[in-house]
């Protein structure tokens, strides 16, 4: 069979910010343009398509990828979680404040992939995973400068906000370290 002349659309649920979205949708499409071109869920970015920039990153099953690597009709079982799903105006998500307290974002564009990015590499922190910068191979990850800027070395900025991004993110993660009130 010719692969051009073939039906290449099929059915599709994906589960977005808690929510089924049931979809007819071509399989060659990826995540990114399923969420921006077929939900109008804007808020991830197509910064290179390419996976080289971090603007698209979503968070699938609490760990980041970049929506524009992976094809949609590969998370028909996963929960995905977009900006969107993260905060609000009205109703921010704590680190997104913290990005506007340290005024952590310019033009904004890269902002939605950071968050989420950075929601994903702290669990992963949190979880001992070292990185290039980590000292340790194993136990638990501090979460210095250095580290930081490691970790989120996916997500580029062409406003080069770069050191208000750590410092958002590292008011954000101290946070999380605070015992309860
Ligand atoms: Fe996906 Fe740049 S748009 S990494
Ligand atoms: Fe403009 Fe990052 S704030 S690209």
């Amino acid at each position: 069979m010719n692969w051009i002349d073939a039906d290449t659309e099929a059915p599709l649920t994906l589960r977005i910010n808690g929510a089924p979205h049931s979809l007819r949708i071509d399989t060659r499409v990826t995540l990114l343009d399923v969420l921006r071109e077929h939900l109008g869920l804007t808020g991830s970015k197509k910064g290179c398509d390419h996976g080289q920039c971090g603007a698209c990153t979503v968070l699938v099953n609490g760990r980041r990828i970049n929506s524009c690597l992976s094809l949609a009709m590969m998370h028909g079982d996963d929960e995905i979680t977009t900006i969107e799903g993260i905060g609000a105006p009205g109703s921010l998500h704590p680190l997104q404040s913290a990005f506007i307290d340290a005024d952590g974002f310019q033009c904004g564009y890269c902002t939605p992939g950071q968050i989420c990015s950075a929601l994903g590499m702290l669990q992963e922190a949190a979880a001992g995973w070292p990185s290039h910068a980590s000292e340790q191979l194993e136990g638990e990850q501090p979460l210095d400068t250095a580290e930081i800027r490691e970790r989120m070395s996916g997500n580029l900025c062409r406003c080069a906000a770069y050191p208000r991004i750590v410092e958002a993110i590292a008011t954000y993660a101290a946070t999380l370290a605070e015992p309860p009130a």
